[in-house]
């Protein structure tokens, strides 16, 4: 595979799933300013829950990990048919499925829109959006045309601009102008017209692995579920991932399997300038304890000062990561047909 040439890389990627993870950045912008409508009502909620699944689904995990050290209330991401039961008329859902169409997702709101919450849909159009106009919820909608997991910027960012602008939480304006020109240098300098891109190079040295990804804290595991998506979805290849400390009680010993096994493993660590001291030691011993026997170990630091910039940088790397996997995997990153048939078969098995 020559990723110097343009052309090779047109056909290996004839949806342009490469320019859509340059997009990221200039989506994260545009998604700043969707307009809410009607726009969402005055509200103190009691709880924040996010409905949604696969790449819909991560906006309501990073949404969390922003939220979770300074929210004074629980912030919930759902990836059910059923709403948790403490979801009520004090609660402030957003019910995020970029098709509009995912059955989860629409039985959930279903059962929100049901208990009087306050329902707020993230989607492109299908089902949802009928249902939300039906209803008379405010509805942010989105671009359509992209493979949802390529559209996570229109799914999550509307969240955090809403609560935003309704007074839940404080503008985090400041925190997406720095994660925008963060995410535009990055682009330029994982993408393949940087000969040295590091993204390129770890997806070299992850062929013919497993790669395994570990967050260093929780507050990066949504981006090392992320990474394992991208992997599974791009690159059509098996991944898991954990997270410090709760490694350290169960998968730490699992490294015990046999040399052969371990030589099939690539740990990628994701690090963060916050991450405290005590979980730092923890990799380091872990390194040490465990991961010697993987056939390698790369660790990548999240970049910038606040948390939407720390989250968003480290999912831009692995976006990248996984495209040059899929090509040097010879597969095209964007169809998911296994996805579908999923769904072609359960529609064809009747509503339950
Ligand atoms: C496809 C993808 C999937 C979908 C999931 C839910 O690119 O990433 O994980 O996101 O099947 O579908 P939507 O997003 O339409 O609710």
């Amino acid at each position: 595979m020559n990723f110097n040439d343009a052309s090779e890389i047109r056909r290996r990627d004839p949806s342009g799933m490469l320019d859509l993870i340059r997009r990221l950045p200039d989506m994260c912008a545009e998604a700043w300013r969707l307009p809410v409508e009607p726009s969402l009502p005055a509200v103190r909620p009691a709880n924040i829950v996010a409905l949604g699944m696969g790449g819909s689904g991560i906006g309501g995990d990073l949404l969390r990990a922003v939220l979770n050290d300074d929210a004074s209330i629980p912030v919930v991401a759902v990836k059910d048919y059923r709403a948790p039961g403490f979801l009520g008329p004090t609660s402030l859902v957003f019910a995020c499925s970029y098709s509009g169409n995912t059955e989860e997702t629409l039985a959930a709101y279903d059962q929100a829109a049901g208990r009087g919450a306050t329902c707020v849909v993230v989607t492109s159009g299908g089902d949802l959006l009928r249902a939300a106009r039906d209803r008379g919820h405010p509805a942010v909608v989105v671009p359509k045309g992209l493979p949802p997991r390529a559209a996570l910027a229109y799914l999550f960012i509307p969240m955090l601009a809403a609560l935003g602008r309704a007074g839940v939480i404080p503008s985090l304006e400041t925190e997406m102008r720095e994660a925008v020109e963060i995410l535009k240098g990055m682009t330029r300098r994982l993408g393949p017209d940087d000969a040295s891109s590091p993204a390129r190079r770890l997806a070299e040295r992850l062929q013919g692995q497993i790669p395994v990804i570990y967050s260093s804290s929780p507050f990066l595991e949504p981006v090392a579920q992320r990474w394992k998506d991208q992997f599974n979805e791009n690159a059509k290849t098996f991944s898991v991932w954990n997270t410090f400390p709760e490694l350290n009680h169960n998968e730490t010993v699992g490294w015990g399997v046999d040399e052969t096994l371990a030589r099939t493993i690539h740990v990628i660590i994701l690090r963060d300038r916050a991450e405290p001291a005590r979980l730092a030691q923890r990799v380091s011993i872990t390194k040490d304890l465990a991961f010697r026997r993987a056939a390698g170990v790369d660790e990548i630091q999240s970049e910038g000062e606040g948390k939407l910039a720390r989250l968003l940088s480290s999912i831009c790397y692995g976006d990248m990561t996984s495209w040059y996997l899929a090509l040097l995997r010879g597969v095209d990153p964007t169809p998911v047909p296994v996805i579908e048939e999923l769904k072609k078969r359960l529609a064809e098995m009747g509503a339950v």
